[in-house]
């Protein structure tokens, strides 16, 4: 270890989805394989790096305030921070834009980038660097991979398959910040999850903006799924996120016949509307969207489904939002991600005029969140009394004696009495449902 960074702490905020939770592991296993620290907080970190996310405006405004505000601590001595850093989607994005006018970071690391963050740091601590080195695009020849002890969230250890994505929704900025579909083999995919079932953990979560397209030479999605489910002491299998067009009915049955893929299905439609969904170049109807949910819920037992809706999208009329209504209250999903329409610069759907009124996006937002309240109020409702056998992940704050765990098909559970371990399989009888999570008690 050399004496710049001897004794120098990182923390990094993680902004977006979970494939910036998984670059956060695979920095902070990047950056201690230098000798660098970790710190758990801003205030007791020389370094802060801020992992971000540009899919919507309102999430970029959050870095930018939050930059200033870090800068803010360190100029009033309240916190070191000596580097504050960006990577993620808006370093790719914004990259020298970010630092021009010298109020913004002093380091820039794009999504392909993070190999190159132990050699910045270092230079800008030697002060050999430019006042703040920017490294963004893409690039083939590297797939990071997360150590498997820094990320037991919910007990499921993510493992990014692939970078990227080559489909083109027009609204969408990821295909940018992101860039084309990459793959990582197989063959590091299955070692990595060895990894993670050689220190115990039984479940993980395969990402990617769209796993279901994985290919790699002839293996696709489902093909890798039963490679993966032959690894030894991997009892589950999660994925998100699934692109509706590329759940064939081959793949559906595959999750059906295979014992440990889970049944949930993360199935963004976007919309209800034809006319939307081909202006947000989506590549399927609202009829062929309900066939591949019928499918799955025909082959796959006790299939669940979450997915995301966007409200307002150019051009959509109150008979197009009814429509979506109508399609969410047919699907029943048991979580559904809503927004509000967010102009991204430079996408197809920057060039179409964004005319519905923010207080009208406000207004469908609200209502469909409403009726997707209502609708789970009624699916949860119903489960009182079901028998379910359930994994246990932690044991519960509180109250006293209870304990986290979760359904094959995602839904959480608290769970009353017994001594159990994480991971345990354990058969449970729901006694009811307190707003996302179920109650219920061990039976023998
Ligand atoms: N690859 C995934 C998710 C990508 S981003 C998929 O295709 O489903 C996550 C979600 O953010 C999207 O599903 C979409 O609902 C939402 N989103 C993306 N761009 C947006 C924008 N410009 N405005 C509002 N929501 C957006
Ligand atoms: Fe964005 Fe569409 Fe790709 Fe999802 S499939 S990341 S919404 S372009
Ligand atoms: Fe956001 Fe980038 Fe993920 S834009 S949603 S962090 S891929």
């Amino acid at each position: 270890m050399t004496d710049e960074r001897a004794g120098v702490r990182v923390h990094i905020e993680t902004y977006g989805c979970q494939m910036n939770a998984y670059d956060t592991s695979a920095i902070h296993g990047l950056l201690a394989a230098r000798g660098y620290g970790r710190a758990e907080s801003p205030l007791e970190a020389d370094v802060v790096l801020l992992n971000t996310c540009s899919v919507r405006d309102l999430a970029e405004h959050k870095i930018l305030s939050r930059i200033g505000e870090l800068r803010s601590l360190r100029r009033r001595g309240l916190a070191a921070a000596d580097i504050i850093g960006v990577c993620g989607c808006m370093a790719e994005r914004l990259g020298d834009g970010l630092v021009a006018g010298g109020r913004g970071p002093d380091l820039v690391a794009g999504v392909d980038q993070y190999d190159q963050l132990p050699d910045l740091l270092d230079a800008i601590l030697r002060g050999e660097s430019a006042p703040a080195p920017v490294a963004v695009g893409h690039r083939d020849d590297v797939h990071y991979v997360a150590p498997p002890e820094a990320y037991p969230t919910n007990n499921s250890h993510l493992v990014t398959i692939h970078k990227g994505c080559d489909y083109r929704c027009t609204y969408c900025i990821v295909p940018e910040t992101r860039g084309p579909q990459r793959e990582k083999a197989p063959l590091l995919i299955e070692a990595e999850i060895h990894g993670i079932v050689a220190r115990g953990g039984r479940e993980v979560t395969l990402l990617g903006q769209n796993v279901t397209a994985y290919r790699s030479g002839d293996l696709d999605f489902a093909g890798l799924l039963r490679r993966l489910e032959t690894i030894d002491g991997l009892e589950r299998i999660r994925f998100l996120t699934g692109h509706p067009c590329d759940m064939t009915d081959d793949l559906i049955r595959t999750i059906a016949e295979l014992g440990k893929t889970c049944p949930w299905l993360h199935v963004p439609a976007q919309s209800g509307s034809d006319a939307v969904l081909r202006r947000m170049k989506r590549l399927y109807t609202r009829e062929r969207y309900l066939a591949m949910i019928a499918a799955a819920r025909r082959w796959i037992p006790d299939v669940t489904f979450s997915g995301d809706i966007i409200v307002g999208f150019p051009g959509e009329t109150d008979a197009d939002f009814r429509r979506t209504l109508e399609l969410v209250e047919e699907v029943r999903y048991d979580l559904l991600f809503s927004f509000k329409y967010s102009e991204r610069p430079g996408t197809p759907a920057a060039k179409l005029p964004d005319d519905v009124p923010p207080e009208v996006k406000k207004e469908r937002l609200a209502e469909l969140m409403a009726v997707q309240d209502a609708i789970w109020d009624d699916l949860a409702a119903a489960q009182t009394g079901a028998v379910w056998e359930v994994a246990v992940e932690a044991a519960a704050r509180r109250p006293a004696g209870s304990w986290r765990a979760r359904t094959p098909n995602n839904r959480k559970v608290l769970l009353h009495g017994g001594d159990h371990r994480p991971g345990d399989l354990v058969r449970v009888r729901v006694t009811g449902c307190e707003a996302s999570t179920f109650e219920a008690e061990p039976i023998n």
